[in-house]
């Protein structure tokens, strides 16, 4: 029976590889066994615990309990603690999914050996090589041998280096799959009466990109020109560990920003779903408000998902704050867009990715 390792390591990776195991635990033929390995990249309850808790992802077989560090020392952990596994007991392919750096570390320990790599997520492009998250895409891409892809536009970006068409599967959004099949049981976050709030009458803040949180005047003038031109609604701001360094250091947030702990899935959906509109630098969000019909800011120059922008409710608002106030005008004049949704988000990417393997091992 093949082995596959399924790699999952930071926040955003927990709800991509949810539907590709229950895929495998469901497939009729059963003819393959996985290997859940987490890196450890993320380790806190909110930030990996409660995902695993609430998604139903069963306990991960290894923990490489690599922790925190720079790019580089969580690189080089992981890579030689990934490559001691393989060492003992090699696995027949190597599932990444995302952009973190377990998605690139693992991949390069892999391929290294020889077993080969699927790359879920893959062909995405934002052109910013001063994102980390840019250059794990990039060196991912170059050494996968299957690539699952969210979007025809990551097709051609895998076709113009090189990448033959046969090794693209174009099988939609894993992250999409889990909103769909959860969106029945979300649950109303604990504060919602304490901070009185109403569905459709606040806004949800998420910031964590280094080039908007690490340095307090960006952070401080983001957050003063946001809660200026919002009409006073509440702002529910949960504060990534990275977000929450800096604002440790701003004394006196304006008073409508409530600050809250990062989110489990459940409660961060359902405050989503609710929002009036999102105001965030992840891409991640920009696909789930684009489902679920949410207006939605990115406070970033590029992103490596057009299809939230050209189909979905996502506008690029870039990182000068002057871009702030006309976009929440617009918002406030109820002039957003509606959107569409991109092909395959349909909440059976999952499947699509298990019986594509199922295939290559059938082949082989
Ligand atoms: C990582 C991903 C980013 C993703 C984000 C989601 C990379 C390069 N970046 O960024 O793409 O959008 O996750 O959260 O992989 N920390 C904790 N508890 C934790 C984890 C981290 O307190 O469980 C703190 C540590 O101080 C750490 C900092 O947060 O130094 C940043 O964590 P790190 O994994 O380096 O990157 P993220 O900024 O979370």
């Amino acid at each position: 029976m093949p082995l596959i390792d399924i790699i999952a390591g930071a926040r955003p990776n927990f709800m991509k590889i949810a539907p590709i195991i229950r895929g495998i635990e469901e497939s009729q033929i059963n003819k393959l066994s996985y290997r859940l390995i987490h890196t450890g990249q993320h380790y806190d309850n909110t930030m990996s615990g409660s995902f695993f808790e609430q998604l139903n992802i069963p306990e991960p077989h290894i923990n490489l309990e690599v922790g925190s560090g720079t790019q580089a020392e969580q690189t080089g952990a992981i890579m030689f603690r990934y490559e001691k596994i393989l060492l003992e007991n090699p696995s027949d392919i190597c599932i990444v999914v995302g952009d973190v750096t377990s998605t690139m570390a693992c991949a390069i320990t892999a391929q290294k050996m020889k077993i080969p790599v699927a790359h879920v997520e893959a062909g995405i492009r934002s052109k910013d090589w001063t994102m980390p998250e840019e250059i794990n895409r990039m060196v991912t891409d170059s050494i996968s041998n299957y690539f699952f892809t969210t979007s025809t536009t990551a097709g051609e970006n895998l076709r113009n280096i090189g990448v033959p068409d046969d090794r693209i599967f174009f099988v939609g959004n894993t992250m999409i799959d889990t909103l769909l099949s959860n969106i029945n049981r979300l649950k109303k976050p604990t504060y919602w009466s304490k901070f009185d709030l109403k569905a459709k009458n606040y806004l949800v803040l998420t910031l964590h990109r280094p080039s908007n949180v690490d340095e307090r005047k960006q952070l401080t003038d983001q957050l003063f020109t946001i809660a200026e031109n919002s009409h006073n609604l509440p702002i529910i701001f949960p504060v990534h560990p990275r977000t929450a360094k800096t604002l440790q250091s701003i004394k006196d947030l304006p008073h409508n920003i409530y600050l809250v702990p990062p989110q489990p899935y459940l409660q961060f959906i359902y405050l989503i779903q609710n929002s009036k509109a999102v105001i965030t630098d992840s891409g991640g969000i920009t696909e789930e408000t684009t489902i679920l019909k949410v207006p939605c800011m990115t406070l970033r120059d590029t992103t490596e998902r057009p299809e939230t922008v050209f189909l979905g409710t996502n506008e690029l608002i870039g990182t000068d704050n002057k871009a702030i106030k006309p976009s929440l005008d617009k918002l406030f004049a109820d002039n957003w867009k509606q959107g569409t949704t991109p092909e395959k988000w349909d909440g059976k990417s999952g499947l699509r990715i298990v019986c594509a393997i199922e295939d290559l091992f059938r082949e082989s």
